[in-house]
């Protein structure tokens, strides 16, 4: 059996009261593999599952980075990390081959900052997926706790890191919509 259906489940499940993360994480797979006709198996399930982190209930490990500003290098490194390790987890209780683990593994340890060519990529199509879709959820639930100009910054982030041109090109649209978006309610807040 292929192994997609089954991180693509498990996503699910995690996710179950959060629709806007299963939809940022399904089109963020959708874009890797309608830009890569011809993608493997492990890039289609880091690109399904590379938010994995966020599924976990807030704690005392997780809270200080879940309350800090969005491009806080220790909290970027934490997502990563802990969402390899979740992943790891679950795929070595499936009985997992071990090299196809590591492979998913290192693909979500970098979804952040990218690496070699196929760690920008999930980095670039999670990007690209962030900008078309997750303005509504940052709007409703982000801003009262971050702060207009904490959301801009991640937006101009998000857009800013990305390598490959075509992407870019892609998100460009939604990326000036959304600033746009978030500039007009920037300045109806503080008028
Ligand atoms: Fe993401």
């Amino acid at each position: 059996m292929s192994l997609y259906p089954l991180v693509h489940q498990f996503v699910l499940n995690a996710f179950r009261t959060q629709p806007a993360m299963i939809k940022h994480l399904e089109r963020t797979e959708y874009w890797a593999r309608t830009l890569r006709p011809h993608i493997d198996e492990a890039l289609r399930c880091a690109a399904v599952a590379h938010d994995i982190e966020r599924s976990e209930p807030n704690s005392e490990t997780n809270r200080p980075f879940r309350q800090s500003p969005f491009q806080n290098k220790d909290a970027l490194v934490y997502h990563q990390r802990r969402g390899a390790e979740m992943i790891g987890a679950f795929l070595h209780q499936q009985g997992i081959q071990a090299k196809l683990i590591q492979r998913i593994k290192s693909l979500i340890e970098t979804h952040e900052v990218g690496g070699d060519s196929d760690q920008d990529f999930i980095k670039d199509v999670d990007s690209l997926s962030f900008l078309e879709n997750n303005l509504a959820y940052f709007m409703e639930n982000l801003m009262a706790t971050h702060g207009v100009k904490d959301v801009i910054a991640k937006f101009d982030w998000m857009y800013e890191r990305i390598t490959d041109p075509t992407i870019r090109q892609l998100a460009h649209p939604h990326y000036l919509e959304a600033v746009a978006k978030l500039k007009t309610n920037q300045h109806s807040n503080n008028p």
